[in-house]
């Protein structure tokens, strides 16, 4: 089957990144992203290409060469749909956060939405991609959506995980480790595996794109992140060992990760791990777990969660220990607010709950991120319902210039490693600072010793 023509609904932080890639990669296929945030579309189709919504290194490039040329984002959804032979469903698919499973299983009503809406305006048959993250099994309910749509369409429907890291989008889509696509195994299903191999096998080598049944492909993007997410919190869990032991959370990650079977990726003792899937994924795992009984599997996943809610609780109680047991009054600058660096995205990110429990003692925040809006920090605080609106916009400041944020600060933390905060001006930062000068380096990205000769007190993880 020769796809020419794609749609992709969600034009997020999946869905915007992979369709610009696919339509570089295949001049020829005419991709078209679609979404009902008429906002964000704007944004995608803004004439100043750096004025797009995701910010990613090397994706206003791509999205310059590609956009009307066979690269589209529009908001009519249905026009798209109908036209396409495959369609990718890059929807949310956060957390319930209501009825059965609220805090744990995923809240799979945008997919249904999307299910529902194309069985609704198909003439034509099609192959149904599912792009963004889901339930084991949830194949099975898309499936019996489109069955009945009563219009002769023929579906077929593929699992296709997304593996990319936000801040390395570009790069991980187009020398990905591997690309995954779950298919019946039937003949039709594996005609529609195919049509999906060879959009892929234009940039990506046969080897690394491995083809599995539905359910699998599913559960091997849960398993994913669950393992990634579990490395972060063993190795913090770690880090805490390393502060009562003398012990160096650097020189044991080094250590454990020159063993091959080890690895060395994925070992950086941090303020706890953010983004918007490690938590609502596990979470998931657990939940699904749970629903077949499987008691110890849940308890075990459920445990990396617990790990990294104390990690992020830690690092702000050592902050407030060490400020003699109390913050209140005492301004704190942030330098990071993203929940890793080279993103604009703040979903779940370690420094919403850090600046929550210092605000709960009464601490004072000043915030710089190179790339986070102030509406956007407010957002995620208001989200919390903690306080009044109002008040988190008296007891937070967020400024433009890392060195305003220190300026009469007791404490620095940093939140986010974003590399600009290595060769900041540290002598000067520490002279406008308020004495003793803390700083708390929640990413361990900057020079201890340095700082210390500088007169700072510095508290790392792990060390
Ligand atoms: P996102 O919230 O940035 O984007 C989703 C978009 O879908 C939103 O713009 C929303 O308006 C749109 N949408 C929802 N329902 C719609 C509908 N019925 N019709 C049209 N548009 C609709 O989410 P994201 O970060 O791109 O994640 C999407 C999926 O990919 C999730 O399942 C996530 O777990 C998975 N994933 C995310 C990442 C990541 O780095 N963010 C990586 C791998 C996988
Ligand atoms: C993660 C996975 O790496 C992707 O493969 C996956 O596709 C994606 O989730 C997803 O499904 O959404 P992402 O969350 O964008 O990607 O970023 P990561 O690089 O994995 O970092 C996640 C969090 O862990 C960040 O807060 C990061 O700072 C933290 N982290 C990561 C550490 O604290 N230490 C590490 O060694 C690595």
């Amino acid at each position: 089957m020769n796809i020419t023509k794609i749609c992709c609904i969600g034009a997020g932080y999946v869905g915007g990144p992979t369709m610009a890639v696919i339509a570089k990669q295949c001049p020829d296929i005419q991709v078209t992203v679609v979404d009902l945030n008429e906002s964000r579309i704007n944004k995608w189709n803004d004439p100043n290409v750096e004025n797009i919504p995701v910010y990613e290194p090397g994706l206003s490039g791509i999205v310059a060469e590609a956009r009307g040329r066979n690269l589209f984002f529009t908001t009519e959804v249905d026009r798209a749909i109908k036209e396409a032979d495959m369609i990718f469903i890059s929807v949310n698919t956060p957390t319930k956060t209501y009825g059965a499973g609220k805090g744990q299983a995923a809240d799979l009503k945008w997919i249904e939405l999307c299910a529902r809406q194309i069985a609704r305006v198909s003439t034509s048959d099609k192959i149904v991609v599912e792009k963004s993250t889901l339930p084991v099994r949830t194949a099975s309910t898309l499936k019996d959506i489109l069955k009945h749509t009563g219009n002769n369409v023929k579906f077929q429907i593929l699992s296709n995980p997304e593996f990319l890291a936000e801040g390395t989008a570009v790069d991980d889509l187009l020398t990905p480790d591997r690309v995954l696509i779950g298919g019946d195994q039937d003949a039709e299903g594996k005609q529609a595996i195919e049509a999906l191999v060879n959009i892929y096998a234009r940039w990506v080598p046969k080897e690394r794109i491995l083809t599995t049944n539905v359910w699998s492909s599913e559960l091997s993007k849960l398993t994913a992140n669950a393992f990634l997410a579990q490395r972060v919190s063993s190795i913090n869990a770690l880090s805490e060992l390393c502060e009562f032991t003398e012990a160096n959370i650097g020189e044991v990650a080094r250590a454990i990760g020159t063993d091959s079977r080890i690895g060395p990726k994925f070992l950086k003792a941090s303020v706890g791990f953010g983004g918007s899937c490690f938590q609502k994924d596990i979470l998931n795992l657990v939940y699904i777990a749970r629903s077949y009984g499987l008691n110890e599997v849940a308890d075990y996943w459920e445990q990396v969660i617990i790990m990294n809610d104390h990690q992020k609780r830690r690092f702000a109680n050592k902050i407030i220990k060490t400020l003699y047991n109390t913050v209140n009054g005492k301004k704190i600058a942030f330098l990071g607010w993203a929940f890793k660096k080279d993103t604009n995205d703040t979903r779940e990110s370690a420094a919403i709950y850090v600046a929550d429990h210092l605000l709960y003692e009464q601490a004072k925040i000043a915030v710089y991120d190179p790339k986070v809006s102030a509406d956007q920090m407010y957002a995620d605080l208001d989200y919390l319902n903690t306080r009044t609106v109002e008040e988190n916009q008296l007891l937070v400041d967020v400024v433009q210039d890392p060195y305003e944020a220190c300026q009469d600060a007791h404490a620095v933390a940093i939140l986010t490693e974003w590399d600009e905060f290595k060769d900041y001006d540290w002598q000067k930062i520490y002279d406008a600072m308020l004495k003793p000068a803390h700083i708390f380096d929640g990413r361990n990205i900057l020079d201890k010793g340095q700082l210390e000769r500088i007169g700072f007190k510095v508290s790392a993880i792990g060390s």
